[in-house]
């Protein structure tokens, strides 16, 4: 059936909706009045929720208890300025504050606020983070998920979901500066999957190696990508994604989850070696997680 169009959702036109009573797979169809230049025209697509950003309705959660810094109160200080340790994390003072729900705020005002974690003062045990995020839906991927990390991005740390409210979890993706080294995986990234493929667990270095903390922010689940491999590199035919949501099993479930963890197993070194002798500047920093979703 050739009626499953997107270009009625990525067009700007006006439009009413009907729906109608055909169903494909688990899509109603709905079809629309667009205005041409040369009249109007009926255009037919799959009906489904528009995508939202789901960070206004996520629950966040921080483990261990204790993880947040600033109770008692601490001194930090960054990789790029080691020596420097003046800045404090105090939770009792709103302005040196980091609490979690810093990572969902919308920073209008540009000024970037963010989640941090006490420092790696307890090393040789490793300093170890869970950040959950709720929803108590179902949801469905539309774009890259993205979270940013002020400071440095993590050197260790594993993508998981669910899709039963958080009974049972999986891996979702794995993200080293050595994937060997840290999960005896080879490292892969989404351009080297296919569609008989698409749908594997893979292990990345993309975003976990240093490059400076104000370089590159962004640690991605890569949604876009793994679509560009039905839909083309422009994303032009999304008919054929859609099919294959439909007809590939598991397909449209690898994109499906109800809670997601990220759990942060080592924070960002500097691109160099381990330094016992000051352990103030490592530390985890999260401003913000976007999870593009229907
Ligand atoms: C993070 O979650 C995993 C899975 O439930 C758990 O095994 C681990 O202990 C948690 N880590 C922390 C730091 O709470
Ligand atoms: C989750 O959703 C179910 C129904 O879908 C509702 O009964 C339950 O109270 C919700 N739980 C939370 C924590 O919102
Ligand atoms: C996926 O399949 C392609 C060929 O179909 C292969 O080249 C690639 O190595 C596979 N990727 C993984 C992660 O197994």
């Amino acid at each position: 059936m050739d009626v499953v169009s997107t270009s009625a959702m990525l067009s700007q036109v006006f439009f009413f909706l009907h729906f109608v009573t055909l169903t494909l797979g688990q899509y109603d169809i709905c079809k629309s009045l667009v205005s041409m230049d040369d009249g109007q025209t009926w255009e037919f697509y799959a009906c489904q929720p528009k995508p939202m950003a789901m960070k206004e309705f996520m629950q966040i959660t921080v483990d261990p208890p204790g993880i947040t810094c600033g109770n008692p109160p601490e001194r930090f200080c960054t990789l790029e300025n080691p020596y420097l340790c003046s800045d404090e994390c105090d939770a009792s003072n709103p302005d040196l504050a980091h609490p979690p729900q810093l990572m969902q705020d919308r920073e209008t005002s540009g000024l970037i606020t963010y989640w941090q974690t006490v420092t790696w003062r307890r090393f040789p045990e490793p300093l170890l983070a869970n950040i959950s995020l709720a929803w108590n839906k179902s949801l469905e991927l539309t774009d890259d998920i993205q979270v940013t990390f002020e400071y440095g991005r993590p050197t260790i740390m594993v993508l998981d979901k669910s899709l039963d409210k958080g009974r049972t979890w999986q891996p979702y993706q794995f993200y080293a500066d050595d994937c060997m080294d840290a999960f005896g995986m080879p490292a892969k990234r989404v351009q080297d999957l296919s569609a008989t493929n698409v749908t594997r667990v893979i292990c990345t270095e993309q975003y976990s190696r240093w490059v400076g903390s104000k370089n590159e922010k962004v640690l991605r689940f890569e949604v876009m990508a793994r679509f560009a491999i039905f839909a083309g590199p422009k994303l032009l035919n999304m008919d054929s994604l859609y099919t294959r949501m439909e007809s590939m099993k598991g397909l449209r479930d690898f994109f499906t989850f109800t809670n997601l963890r990220l759990r942060l197993l080592r924070p960002a070194l500097g691109g160099t070696y381990f330094q016992r002798d000051n352990l103030l500047k490592y530390f985890y920093a999260v401003s913000n997680i976007d999870v593009p979703a229907r």
